[in-house]
């Protein structure tokens, strides 16, 4: 919007994030949230507030990456991500929370033949992410799922603190980790709340499809109620356009659609796209994601950039 303040008061900041006045404050003072004062006053820039890096108290960047929408390259974006920052040196963990299992699947391991999974963490007390972690090839840890995990939908709502499981049975690991990436399923349910309240920090594919624009709003209402409720952390880290095709104007326009809506919510956008190519559809075929098999590939050089712009900003 053309005359958005530079900057706002604890009050304003606190109310754009829709969090206490307290919590805003809480931030400034450990370092969190970068300010200046004036008289007792004091000053946050506006662009801080929504592209703070969020991380837990040991350092662990915790990434959500959601959309409610199916299909829009959610767990292609996890994969590479997870290559990738690996590939950096990171240590990295993978959370598959899709009963689609997509994860797993596009690495090549049966899910059929695993009986522990994310599902029997969830849902056990006596189970520990630390007994179904796998060590793969490519770079990172993960935590598979299988079709077991549809029924934790249901199963949770009937525990105590149901949307905060997730983040109190990731306490076991979380500290072994530079990065942590959870792949949510394609919906705003318990498994995605869950998500969001363990998270510091949500990455949001976006397919350059008219119809999974509209999905931003809603997805923007669910964080600022989070926000108000389990996590007054979650944070942006930003939308990532993908599937776009260089060679339809529609791509453009959307993306450029895009880059208003974001502006327009505060969120950041990231101006590296990841093309529309069928390379990604071929990569589970190998058992790898494509940064890996193909480096040099344009879409590998997408999510590169990514990486790059997640590790330094
Ligand atoms: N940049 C791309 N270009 C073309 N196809 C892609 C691209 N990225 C992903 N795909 C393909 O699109 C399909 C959906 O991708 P993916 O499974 O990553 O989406 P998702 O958001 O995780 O889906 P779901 O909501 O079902 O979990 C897959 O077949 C994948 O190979
Ligand atoms: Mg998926």
């Amino acid at each position: 919007m053309a005359n958005e303040p530079l900057f706002l008061n604890t009050d304003e900041a606190a109310t754009m994030l829709n969090v206490h006045p307290n919590t805003i404050l809480r931030w400034i003072k450990s370092g969190k949230l970068p300010s200046s004062k004036i008289g007792s006053q004091y000053r946050i820039p506006r662009e801080s507030i929504e592209n703070r890096v969020s991380r837990t108290d040991s350092g662990t960047r915790i990434i959500a990456v959601a959309n409610q929408k199916g299909g829009v390259a959610k767990t292609t974006t996890v994969v590479n991500l997870a290559a990738g920052l690996g590939g950096a040196g990171k240590k990295v963990l993978v959370v598959d929370l899709d009963p689609q299992g997509g994860c797993a699947v596009s690495l090549g391991i049966a899910t059929d033949a695993l009986n522990k999974t994310v599902y029997s963490v969830l849902v056990n007390d006596d189970v520990s992410f630390k007994d179904i972690i796998i060590h793969t090839p490519q770079n990172f840890d993960l935590a598979p799922s299988n079709i077991d995990l549809a029924g934790a939908e249901v199963e949770l709502k009937q525990l105590l603190a149901a949307e905060q499981i997730l983040k109190r049975k990731l306490r076991d690991v979380v500290d072994n980790y530079d990065f942590v990436l959870l792949d949510c399923p394609p919906s705003l349910g318990m498994l995605t709340i869950n998500a969001f309240t363990a998270a510091g920090e949500l990455l949001i594919p976006m397919s350059m499809e008219l119809l999974a624009l509209r999905g931003l709003d809603m997805l923007a209402k669910t964080v600022s109620k989070i926000r108000a409720i389990t996590n007054p952390d979650l944070t942006y880290l930003g939308v990532l356009a993908t599937k776009y095709d260089k060679r339809t104007l529609n791509s453009q326009e959307i993306f450029e659609a895009l880059q208003q809506a974001s502006k327009n919510a505060g969120i950041k956008m990231f101006d590296t796209y990841v093309t529309s190519s069928v390379r990604f559809a071929e990569s589970p075929n190998q058992q790898a994601p494509l940064i890996l098999i193909d480096p040099e590939h344009e879409g590998s050089k997408a999510y590169a950039r990514i990486v790059e712009e997640i590790i330094h900003g």
